[in-house]
């Protein structure tokens, strides 16, 4: 599978794996309605990694989170958009997306680990503290993988074990050893999960495997639970994998060893993934494009070099003075003035106006659109819109280059 153009004007391909669209994500809570996701779009591409950035609270995991419908309803609330999804066969015969926002539960609970995997933030909190390693990783065989266990039964399974096998995760071990006849059955199917269990790991060059499926996850270090999680999300080689901050735990030699291996696993898997974090530079590292988001929204999008060197968001300008190793002069440190805005019912306007060098008039009474006509690619700025569209004159918007890429 060869990664598609990517979508770097907004405009859709065929080989895409997912699509946001205009996705708002709200919480009711006693203040207000939070507008935590708001108006969010982006195209992930087959084969390709998408990095989205942004400063702490803007709605990273949340957007993240929504593909696998895991926001608490209530207080959040789907409140609008679709993230379509295409599952490989659907990649592969040109098939109909789905809709990750609409699918039913039961869909859901096949595309989560399956075909969508996610790997968190913190391992520990992420992993059951009750539960050896082996039986953490053998759910999600028992889950996805039924057919491919019953395949160690000597003969084709009772039918009771194939209904309790393809019912809940765990079942069918368990059941196995249950009853005496069914007993060199079971010595069978652990064998085939220990295998299975076992390769999962060692694809995540972890030391030891057959060691560490025994452990229980607090005699892990931070870094070997982080491979275990990885191992755990890419068990089924889903077609895409969403990291969410997956390295910021870890101290920065293993961050960069784990990141490592995500690339690896990545390009042997042919894994899309969509890789989240609020540090730009270890997104620059391992993604082919880049989304910056702020207050709930995407500023911009672009391929990693036109983002790091031809930022078009005043935000992303800001981020990117920020970022220590882009300052000047040494001992100098860049900071965005200003705080990010209030989401609680907000009113329309730039979210980014109240910090912007560059805001007019018109950036605190209208939403700028994400919109690739003038930029190339696309941005929300007004400083990249059409004066007619607006009904302004041109110089009335912010002045910012304009010139094409
Ligand atoms: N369950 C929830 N209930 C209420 N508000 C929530 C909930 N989950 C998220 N939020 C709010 O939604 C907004 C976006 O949160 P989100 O976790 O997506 O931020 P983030 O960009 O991932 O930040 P970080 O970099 O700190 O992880 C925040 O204001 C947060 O307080
Ligand atoms: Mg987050």
């Amino acid at each position: 599978m060869t990664a598609a153009a990517p979508a770097t004007a907004g405009e859709k391909t065929a080989a895409l794996v997912a699509s946001v669209e205009d996705l708002r994500v709200h919480f009711e809570l006693k203040a207000g309605v939070l507008h935590a996701v708001d108006g969010v779009s982006f195209d992930i591409a087959d084969g390709e990694t998408l990095g989205l950035v942004g400063e702490t609270g803007c709605g990273k995991s949340v957007t993240a989170r929504s593909f696998l419908r895991l926001i608490p309803t209530p207080p959040g609330r789907y409140a609008g958009g679709r993230i379509r999804f295409w599952p490989k066969e659907a990649r592969q015969s040109g098939g109909e997306p789905v809709d990750l926002l609409q699918v039913p539960t039961s869909d859901m609970l096949d595309i989560r680990g399956n075909r969508i995997a996610m790997i968190f933030q913190d391992p520990g909190k992420a992993l059951n503290p009750a539960l050896p390693i082996r039986e953490q990783v053998a759910e999600v065989f028992y889950q996805h993988r039924t057919e491919d266990l019953l395949e160690a039964w000597n003969g084709r399974a009772p039918r009771p074990i194939r209904r309790a096998a393809s019912q809940r995760a765990g079942k069918l071990e368990r059941l196995a050893f249950k009853f005496p006849p069914l007993r060199s059955q079971s010595k069978r199917l652990k064998r085939r999960v220990d295998e299975l269990v076992g390769d999962a790991l060692a694809e995540t060059q972890i030391h030891n495997p057959r060691k560490i499926m025994a452990s229980y996850p607090h005699e892990l270090s931070g870094g070997m639970k982080q491979r275990v999680m990885i191992a755990q999300a890419l068990a089924c080689n889903p077609d895409l994998l969403i990291a969410d901050e997956p390295t910021t735990a870890l101290d920065v030699t293993i961050q960069a060893r784990i990141l490592e291996l995500i690339r690896e696993l990545q390009h042997a898997h042919q894994t899309s993934v969509l890789y989240i974090s609020h540090d730009l530079s270890l997104v620059r590292r391992i993604c082919d494009r880049i989304a910056v988001m702020y207050a709930g929204r995407i500023a911009e999008i672009g391929t990693t070099q036109q983002v790091f060197h031809d930022p078009r968001h005043p935000y992303t300008q800001g981020l990117l003075a920020a970022v220590p190793s882009f300052a000047h002069r040494r001992g100098e440190l860049a900071a965005i003035e200003g705080t990010v805005p209030e989401l609680i019912d907000p009113d329309p306007s730039c979210r980014f106006h109240t910090r912007c060098a560059f805001a007019t008039d018109i950036c605190g009474r209208v939403d700028p659109v994400l919109d690739g006509r003038v930029a190339g690619r696309p941005v929300a700025c007004h400083g990249y819109a059409s004066p007619e569209e607006l009904g302004v004159a041109a110089a009335e918007l912010p002045h910012l280059d304009r010139s094409p890429a």
